[in-house]
């Protein structure tokens, strides 16, 4: 058993009456890679004793290592503790990068979907070592920033083989692999064509590997009858359906993703009052991506009319070298606060039980008894810092399981 105590303030997101609330000088007890407690700090010490026989009732004065062998004490020393991250929109397995297209559009040059082609050309053509070591990169940057838990979409290799050997990568480092063959049409196939191979010979190759289909619905990608087709043969496949739409402008995706039961809809820029509606009578998340925005310099999505609706608001990264080349949930935070009017409280829960509900799991994306204990402790002694003091890092020690791993 480890007792994190000195917890200045404790998100949990277990309060279904307060879902923002914190707990303030908090300890939480983890056993067997679980959260097994949480609560006042005043009233760890019954609790700990509950669970190991009473002998454990004299530890109180210890604040380092606790004399019991089955008990670790951790004092984190007046810090803020939140859940780990939940990452459920990010593209990793890729070649290449696109600083160039960035570089233009800070300069006035508009972001747009065809850029897509040149990040399948550098991922075909790089070696499966070189995209595996990339990737296990990427997982680091994730969990040195305080995420423990990530999505990754294929979609940059648009081939049958191809898309089976980014969906074979992705899955030896996280549960949470989407498949997205239907990100653009590749260069050279005719889109008929192309939508059949998406729909059969490329699904069922990526399929052992995957627990999603995602499809980009949205003008210069796929139309709302090609979505919806690749879609349901995907959910004939026994996959979750995740959708982007409403990312360049209004359109059909939003309304469709609703309609299918998708479990979230990401990005989310350009919605009509019917489809925050749709939203808001619907089981399906709007996943809200603000480094698109910032690294597309489009207008932020707007969280407030979202929440003010009742819908359920999850933010990502969408990490990926085109549109929002950043891993960092604390950034996302930074940025919902400071742009798109979400309280710190709001931003926190998307960016954790926000996400955990995208990938409808209930494992993770909060600190309650039985949850898996993957938290973060700050360097602060309070989740506001997260977007009070922007690009700073914050983390100082991340818990997966149970056990530290940044
Ligand atoms: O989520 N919108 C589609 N796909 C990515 C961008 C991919 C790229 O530009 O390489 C996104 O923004
Ligand atoms: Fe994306």
């Amino acid at each position: 058993m480890t007792l994190l105590t000195g917890i200045a303030e404790l998100t949990t997101n277990a309060d279904a009456a307060a879902p923002t609330a914190t707990i303030a000088d908090a300890a939480l007890l983890i056993e067997d890679g679980r959260v097994a407690w949480v609560g006042a700090a005043a009233d760890a010490e019954t609790a700990v004793a509950a669970r190991d026989g009473g002998r454990l009732s004299t530890f109180g004065a210890v604040t380092a290592v606790s004399r019991s062998e089955h008990l670790e004490v951790v004092d984190v020393g007046g810090r803020a503790v939140i859940p780990g991250f939940v990452d459920s929109h990010t593209h990793l397995v890729f070649g290449g990068d696109r600083a160039d297209e960035f570089e233009a559009r800070m300069t006035g040059t508009p972001y747009a979907a065809g850029g897509i082609r040149r990040t399948v050309a550098a991922t075909r053509a790089a070696d499966e070592d070189v995209l595996r070591s990339r990737l296990a990169g990427f997982v680091s940057e994730l969990h040195g920033q305080g995420t423990t838990t990530f999505e990754i979409k294929t979609g940059y290799d648009l081939t049958v083989a191809g898309e089976a050997r980014l969906a074979r990568l992705a899955a030896e480092v996280t549960e949470e692999v989407t498949y997205l063959g239907a990100h653009v049409v590749p260069e050279g196939a005719g889109r008929d064509d192309y939508v059949d191979l998406v729909c059969g010979p490329m699904l069922e190759a990526a399929r052992p590997h995957v627990r999603w289909i995602d499809v980009f619905c949205e003008s210069g990608a796929f139309t709302a009858a090609e979505s919806e087709r690749i879609l349901r043969a995907g959910a004939a496949a026994g996959l979750g359906v995740r959708v982007h739409g409403n990312q360049l402008g209004t359109g059909p995706g939003v309304e469709l993703a609703v309609r299918l039961g998708a479990a979230s809809v990401d990005h989310c820029t350009y919605l009509t009052d019917a489809d925050v509606a749709a939203l808001a009578a619907g089981d399906t998340v709007a996943t809200l991506l603000p480094g698109v925005e910032f690294s597309t310099r489009q207008p932020y999505p707007n969280a407030r009319r979202l929440l003010d609706a009742g819908v359920t608001v999850a933010l990502a990264s969408d990490c990926n070298p085109g549109s929002s080349f950043t891993s960092s949930m604390p950034l996302m935070i930074a940025l919902a606060v400071r742009e798109m009017g979400m309280t710190v409280g709001e931003a926190v829960w998307a960016a954790t039980a926000g996400g955990a509900r995208a990938l409808r799991r209930t494992d993770v994306g909060q600190l309650a008894p039985s949850a898996r204990a993957d938290l973060v402790v700050l360097d602060a002694p309070s989740r506001r810092h997260l977007a009070y003091r922007p690009g700073v890092p914050l983390v100082h020690r991340v818990y997966r399981g149970g056990e530290v791993i940044a």
